[in-house]
């Protein structure tokens, strides 16, 4: 993202950990999460107002109104997450509706989550597990530190990098979570480099939502907008991109946009990452689909489950 550091300077990170500490915490996440989603901010919490401006997360000018900083939207993705982790009892996500995600089906297993973000997975996760979290971006990498202080948690195995090339030896997780990462990655890649780390018998978890689904929310989201001919090309163009990915890669797709693809086309990968999909396991949840797909134990011929 221009213009915002890749880390915290350490008197930053301290001065966030400082403020999260109070319990205004959430109020400050709130404002946050408004500004992120471009809402009107019309009754402004003070208190959250003013840490965020002593915190160079927000800026406003006599000409612009308040909006946040690049800096403010990464810290903002991190708190919002921290947020809704909060409020579903520190779980990490879909613990209780998926069964491949629940702490039973999970205890004692070496975890990788690529695209970990702020890592709040991780907190909840390494309670029974062994947790190792993947992302490219630094500062979400430090802001986990963050939170597991606040917590008073160990600071769960972070690793700087990408997902089309882990930086992880063969065979050496038992299963690789992508909670809502994978649209953000070359999948094919990603899954491959997964394919590649995971043991024999070891799985794949990822949840998103799927073209056809991401496309009606998309419509519903936009409603009336859309005969508006700035909105309607950039659907459209998004739409487009989605829909020529398997062919074309991300060419006609704005960078850093996430992509979704057909369930057909995601098990079509996963066949050739050598993973075979777990059509029991698999499920939706909310609007999301949680694709489980398994590497075959040595010697089992690799074969796709429609
Ligand atoms: C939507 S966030 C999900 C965060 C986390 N999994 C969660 O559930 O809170 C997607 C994350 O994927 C990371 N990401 C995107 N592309 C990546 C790549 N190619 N390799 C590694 N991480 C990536 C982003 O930096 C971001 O933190």
């Amino acid at each position: 993202m221009p213009g915002c550091p890749a880390l915290l300077t350490p008197a930053h990170a301290e001065r966030i950990e400082t403020r999260l500490r109070s319990a205004r915490d959430d109020e400050l996440a709130e404002l946050l999460w408004k500004l992120r989603r471009r809402r009107k901010v019309a009754v402004q919490p003070r208190a959250a107002l003013q840490q965020a401006r002593e915190l160079e997360l927000v800026e406003s000018s006599p000409d612009t109104p308040l909006r946040l900083t690049p800096l403010g939207a990464k810290v903002s993705d991190s708190l919002i997450e921290y947020a809704y982790w909060k409020q579903r009892g520190r779980r990490h996500h879909w613990s209780e509706e998926v069964p491949a995600l629940r702490v039973e089906s999970l205890r004692g297993k070496r975890i990788l989550e690529v695209g970990s973000g702020a890592g709040v997975n991780l907190l909840s996760l390494q309670r029974c597990a062994e947790v190792v979290g993947l992302d490219l971006e630094p500062l979400y990498l430090q802001f986990t530190e963050i939170l597991a202080r606040l917590e008073g948690v160990p600071t769960p195995t972070r690793v700087c990098g990408v997902a089309e090339r882990l930086p992880f030896q063969d065979e050496s997780f038992d299963v690789a979570l992508f909670h809502g990462s994978l649209p953000y990655m070359r999948i094919q890649h990603a899954l491959c480099e997964t394919a590649r780390v995971l043991r024999p018998g070891g799985s794949a978890i990822a949840i998103q939502s799927d073209l056809w689904q991401t496309l009606g929310i998309r419509v519903r989201q936009r409603g009336w907008n859309l005969l508006s001919p700035g909105v309607f090309l950039r659907e459209a163009r998004a739409a487009a991109g989605m829909l020529a990915y398997p062919w074309m890669g991300r060419v006609l797709l704005e960078p850093f946009a996430p992509v979704h693809v057909t369930g057909q086309q995601m098990r079509r990968w996963l066949a050739q990452a050598g993973l075979r999909v777990n059509a029991r396991e698999t499920c939706r949840v909310s609007h999301e689909v949680c694709c489980v797909a398994q590497k075959p134990a040595a010697g089992r011929d690799v074969r796709v489950q429609e």
